[in-house]
């Protein structure tokens, strides 16, 4: 980006229960005016604009180097608010919000005429999100208006879970940061599309398939499932695009238990000829501690996907700073949040990157 095309970023910092609205209120009127704003939310930071402001939207879309055709997620406070954004409930959705919201779930349903195109990328469809964040809540009440956001990285890099990881990606190109410190998931919100006669996850989060089968008494079916069977035709246009990626190459090292993955990983860097310091690792401590690492981080001593899922978009981020060429990652056991936590890893190392789509992401 030039220079001359920079603009100030203002840095604020709230409590993260009890925000001060005497802080939060110019950063609200910037949203009223159009401008974007970055703010906390449980499960990662969001790029926010006015979403019924389709200029607005459009800054999103430029200042993150977003790809048109990637919806946004909407967010608002409230289900009287989620109505006017929506054509139809299903009763499903009904459940699901009871339940899970606010929190980190998504629920993509068909879209209002209020809904400017640019929004959902020209779907009939528009995806909805009540945040529990105290911050997200009073920012969008003192805004007024819905705010559509996706995550506050630049496309394709790690999603932003500390204000400096926004800092990195996008000071100079958005009016605020607001500094509410750490998300408390780490990992983006469960999107499920509740448009047809059964609920489909299109992307894994901290709201699980058990916890959605619980409430519901459908089961859900994956994006894989369904694109095999065909029952429904998926359309989460984020999912073909390269995520998540840090500057370093990302490892897998799956296997049974924390000794057997240091194992695996423990051949990895044989494989490698690098030198130490040219390697990190990111896992559990009876992992890592097998590990002849200068770099690592741990984030916990036993193999835990929701501690893991909480660090690992930092870890991406510290390792990466740290100049490794490449990350080592302790797979874990994919079920609960284990599901969402090697969907985001697997994006990472560039498993499921289709030839010719590899240009950038969400
Ligand atoms: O936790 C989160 O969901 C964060 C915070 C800020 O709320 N937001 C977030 O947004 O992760 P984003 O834009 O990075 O990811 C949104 C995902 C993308 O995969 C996108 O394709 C999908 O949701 N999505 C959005 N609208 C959709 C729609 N109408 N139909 C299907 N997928 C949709
Ligand atoms: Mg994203």
């Amino acid at each position: 980006m030039c220079k001359k095309d920079q603009i100030q970023t203002k840095i604020i910092r709230v409590d993260a229960d009890r925000p001060d609205d005497r802080l939060l209120e110019s950063a609200a009127m910037a949203l009223r005016k159009g401008r974007l704003v970055a703010f906390p939310t449980e499960t990662v930071y969001g790029l926010g604009a006015n979403a019924l402001d389709p200029a607005a939207v459009a800054a999103i879309f430029q200042a993150k180097g977003r790809p048109g055709d990637n919806p946004l997620i909407v967010h608002v406070t409230s289900i009287e608010a989620v109505y006017a954004l929506v054509d139809a409930m299903p009763p499903i959705a009904i459940q699901l919000f009871a339940a899970f919201s606010p929190g980190p779930l998504t629920l993509v349903l068909s879209r209002s005429a209020l809904i400017p195109d640019l929004v959902t990328a020209g779907l009939d469809t528009v995806a909805i999100r009540l945040p529990a964040h105290p911050v997200a809540r009073r920012l969008i009440d003192l805004a007024g208006v819905p705010i559509a956001a996706p995550s506050a990285n630049r496309s394709g890099r790690p999603s932003p879970t500390r204000a400096w990881h926004v800092a990195a990606d996008l000071e100079g190109r958005i009016s605020y940061i607001i500094d509410g410190g750490d998300c408390p998931f780490g990992l983006e919100s469960t999107v499920v599309d509740v448009t047809g006669n059964i609920p489909v996850v299109l992307r894994p989060g901290s709201v699980t398939n058990q916890e959605i089968l619980e409430v519901t008494g459908v089961l859900t079916v994956g994006r894989q499932e369904i694109a095999e069977s065909s029952l429904v035709t998926p359309r989460s246009p984020g999912m073909k695009y390269r995520h998540y990626a840090p500057r370093a190459k990302v490892l897998v090292a799956e296997g049974p238990d924390p000794v057997a993955r240091a194992k695996f990983a423990g051949s990895m860097t044989a494989n490698l000829h690098l030198l130490p310091s040219e390697i990190g690792y990111f896992g559990c401590r009876r992992f890592i501690n097998l590990l002849p690492a200068q770099q690592k981080v741990a984030y916990g001593d036993e193999p835990e996907p929701e501690l893991a899922g909480r660090l690992l978009f930092d870890a991406l981020r510290r390792l990466d700073r740290s100049g490794v060429k490449v990350i080592i990652a302790e797979g874990l056991p994919e079920h609960g949040v284990g599901i969402a936590y090697m969907n985001r890893l697997r994006k990472a190392a560039g498993a499921w990157l289709v030839k010719g789509e590899e240009d950038d992401d969400q």
